[in-house]
């Protein structure tokens, strides 16, 4: 207590003779050179100061110091402060001085327009920059999506651009989950996926984000997958520049990714591949494992991928194909122990309205229908005149008794 009032008094005085000091020389209308950044702290290092306006002028010196610029001088970045009294408008500090790259890319970039976003927008306190890899800094993989979340969340600036909320969906996926709870530096923050400078809108054909780039971009990380995935039909077909096939997102999401074993994912995925083979979909729909599927939310049922796989999805003609006719007893073996060729003569897309197809469902289809049909029509038939015999006999008996009992 008593060194650190004794340093504080010290402190305060020799900022007092520096001050006297500096009047003089400005008295004397000599401007004074200032070097270190001592000289500029003597001042701006209280951290009461203000501008006449009030707003805070104060810079933590420790702070700065320990900063990755900590060894700058002040007037590398604030160039145009030479020496005391200040130009009455102190110049903008331009970062792009030094770091040219990044202002670059940033200018090709969503977050090109350098009013809505300066460095600091995503760097913080530009008195407190640390280097990417320093839990302390603002674009540390852990602090990202905190970082992009200021304006891309509920209120943010972006949504005043008409740009969804992403934050709070991010946030409760699987890699925001693993982020944020697991600490996890591997799992995806929204760097990873869209860059840092040179972000791009995900119409623009060179951005990571854009859909035929998206299996690169998940890639880098789920590389086993992505190799999977580029064998299968949907794979090449994105390859060949077929958009209408799906990629790691369509399936996915982008910022709402579940685990993929979760009842979640596994309910809502079977409409997701059905919404593109809406026929198949239709067909699975009236099978025995999709109405079990639909009972009070049971899971375990076969879903598309246990038949067909996730990734690498082929053709029933292609040889490696699981639903390849030769394979069929391995793919249903692994519910049904004990499947066998007749087992599988089973089919699980049959579509009894189609009479090329499957013939034979075709005709039972439609003996059942004649048959309830008839049924049906035979028993109108009787009903109707069964009325019209009722109807009848009320009328003779009324006629019989006089009319009383009407
Ligand atoms: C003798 C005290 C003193 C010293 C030394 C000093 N300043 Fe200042 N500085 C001030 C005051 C007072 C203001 C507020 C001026 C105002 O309100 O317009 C200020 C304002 C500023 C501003 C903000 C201008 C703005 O637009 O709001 C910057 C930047 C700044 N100083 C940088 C520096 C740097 C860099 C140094 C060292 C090279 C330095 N100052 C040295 C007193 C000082
Ligand atoms: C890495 C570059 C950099 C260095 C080094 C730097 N500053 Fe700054 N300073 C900035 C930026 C950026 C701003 C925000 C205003 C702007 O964009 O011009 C700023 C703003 C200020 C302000 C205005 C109040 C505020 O916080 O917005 C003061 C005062 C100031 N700096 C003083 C200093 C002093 C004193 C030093 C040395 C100890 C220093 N600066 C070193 C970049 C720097
Ligand atoms: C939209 C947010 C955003 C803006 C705006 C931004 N940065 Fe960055 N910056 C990042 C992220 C995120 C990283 C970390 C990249 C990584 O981990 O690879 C980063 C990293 C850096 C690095 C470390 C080297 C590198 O490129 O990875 C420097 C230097 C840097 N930024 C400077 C700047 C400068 C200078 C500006 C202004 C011209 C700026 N940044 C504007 C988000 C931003
Ligand atoms: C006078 C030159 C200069 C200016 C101006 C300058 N920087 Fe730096 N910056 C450096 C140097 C030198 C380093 C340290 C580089 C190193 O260690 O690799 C650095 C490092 C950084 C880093 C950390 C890079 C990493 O490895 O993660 C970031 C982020 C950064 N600067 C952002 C900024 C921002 C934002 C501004 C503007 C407010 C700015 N710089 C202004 C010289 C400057
Ligand atoms: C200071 C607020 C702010 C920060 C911080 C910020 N953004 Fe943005 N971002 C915006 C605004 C505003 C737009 C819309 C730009 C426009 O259309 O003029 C935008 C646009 C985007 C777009 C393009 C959307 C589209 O398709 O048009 C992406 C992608 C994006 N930001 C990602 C990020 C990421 C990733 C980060 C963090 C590294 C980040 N942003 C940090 C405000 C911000
Ligand atoms: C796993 C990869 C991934 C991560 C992590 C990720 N994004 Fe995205 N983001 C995408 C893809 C891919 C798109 C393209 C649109 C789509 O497929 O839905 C996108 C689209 C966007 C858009 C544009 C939305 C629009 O309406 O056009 C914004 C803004 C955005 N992301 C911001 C962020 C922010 C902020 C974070 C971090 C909190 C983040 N993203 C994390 C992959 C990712
Ligand atoms: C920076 C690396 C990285 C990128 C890029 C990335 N991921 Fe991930 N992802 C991970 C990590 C790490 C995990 C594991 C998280 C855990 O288990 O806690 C994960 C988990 C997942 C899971 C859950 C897996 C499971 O079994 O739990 C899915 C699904 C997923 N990612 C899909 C995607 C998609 C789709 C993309 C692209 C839009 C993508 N990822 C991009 C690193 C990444
Ligand atoms: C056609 C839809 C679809 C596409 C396209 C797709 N996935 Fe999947 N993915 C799934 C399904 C369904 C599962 C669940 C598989 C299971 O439970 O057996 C899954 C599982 C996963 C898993 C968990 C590990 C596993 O195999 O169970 C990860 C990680 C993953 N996908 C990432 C990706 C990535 C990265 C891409 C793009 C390269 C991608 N997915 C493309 C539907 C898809
Ligand atoms: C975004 C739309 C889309 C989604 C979602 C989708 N597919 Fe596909 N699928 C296609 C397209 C387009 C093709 C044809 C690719 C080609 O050969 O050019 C295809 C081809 C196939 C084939 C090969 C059929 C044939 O006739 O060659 C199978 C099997 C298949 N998909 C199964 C699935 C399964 C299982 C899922 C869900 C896990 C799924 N698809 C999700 C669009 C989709
Ligand atoms: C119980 C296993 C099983 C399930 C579940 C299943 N399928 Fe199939 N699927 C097959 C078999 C076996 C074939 C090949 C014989 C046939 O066409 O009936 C096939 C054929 C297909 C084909 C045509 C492939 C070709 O090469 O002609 C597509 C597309 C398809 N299924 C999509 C789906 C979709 C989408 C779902 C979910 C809504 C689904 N399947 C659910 C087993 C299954
Ligand atoms: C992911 C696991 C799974 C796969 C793969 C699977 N099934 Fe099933 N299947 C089930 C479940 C669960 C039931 C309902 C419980 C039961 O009766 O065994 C069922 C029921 C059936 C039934 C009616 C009840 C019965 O046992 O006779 C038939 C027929 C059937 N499946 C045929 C097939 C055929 C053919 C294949 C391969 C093309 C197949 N299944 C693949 C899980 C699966």
């Amino acid at each position: 207590m008593l060194v650190e009032a004794t340093v504080g008094k010290v402190r305060l005085l020799c900022r007092a003779i520096l001050a006297a000091s500096l009047s003089t020389f400005v008295f004397a209308s000599a401007a004074v050179a200032l070097h270190a950044q001592a000289d500029c702290l003597t001042c701006h290092g209280d951290a009461s100061m203000t501008d006449a306006a009030g707003y805070s002028i104060a810079v933590d010196g420790t702070k700065f110091g320990a900063s990755v610029h900590g060894s700058l001088q002040c007037s590398n970045c604030h160039a145009d402060i030479k020496g005391y009294p200040h130009p009455d408008k102190v110049a903008t500090v331009e970062c792009a001085t030094c770091h040219s790259d990044q202002a670059d890319q940033l200018k090709g970039s969503v977050h090109a327009d350098s009013k809505d976003h300066p460095c600091t927008s995503c760097h913080g306190n530009a008195h407190e920059i640390f280097p990417k890899t320093d839990a302390r800094s603002a674009v540390y993989p852990l602090n990202v999506p905190k970082t992009c979340g200021q304006c891309h969340s509920t209120d943010g600036m972006a949504g005043k651009h008409g740009l969804a909320s992403v934050y709070p969906n991010y946030i409760d996926s699987i890699h925001g989950f693993a982020l944020s709870k697991e600490g996890l530096l591997v799992a995806a923050n929204c760097q990873s996926c869209h860059g840092s400078h040179g972000i791009l809108s995900h119409t623009n054909p060179k951005s990571p984000t854009y859909k035929a780039n998206i299996p690169k971009t998940c890639g880098n990380c789920h590389a086993k997958i992505d190799a999977d995935y580029e064998q299968g039909v949907h794979g090449k077909a994105i390859a060949k520049g077929n958009l209408s096939a799906p990629v790691c997102t369509d399936c996915h999401t982008a910022h709402a990714i579940l685990q993929p074993t979760e009842a979640a994912f596994r309910m809502q995925s079977t409409p997701i591949c059905g919404n593109c083979h809406k026929d198949k979909f239709s067909t699975y729909r009236d099978t025995f494992h999709s109405q079990l599927g639909s009972l009070g939310g049971y899971v375990e049922t076969a879903r598309c991928w246990d038949c067909h796989q996730a990734h690498d999805v082929r053709p029933a003609s292609d040889p490696g194909s699981p639903i390849n006719h030769a394979n069929l007893v391995t793919t249903c073996g692994r519910c049904h122990s004990g499947a066998n060729l007749s087992f599988v003569q089973y089919q699980p897309h049959a579509n009894a309205r189609d009479r090329k197809l499957n013939p034979g469902l075709y005709f039972v289809r439609l003996f059942m229908n004649l048959l309830l049909g008839s049924v049906l029509t035979f028993f109108l038939l009787h009903t109707i005149l069964w009325l019209i015999r009722s109807r009848y006999s009320q009328v003779k008996n009324k006629g019989a008794n006089g009319g009383k009992n009407a």
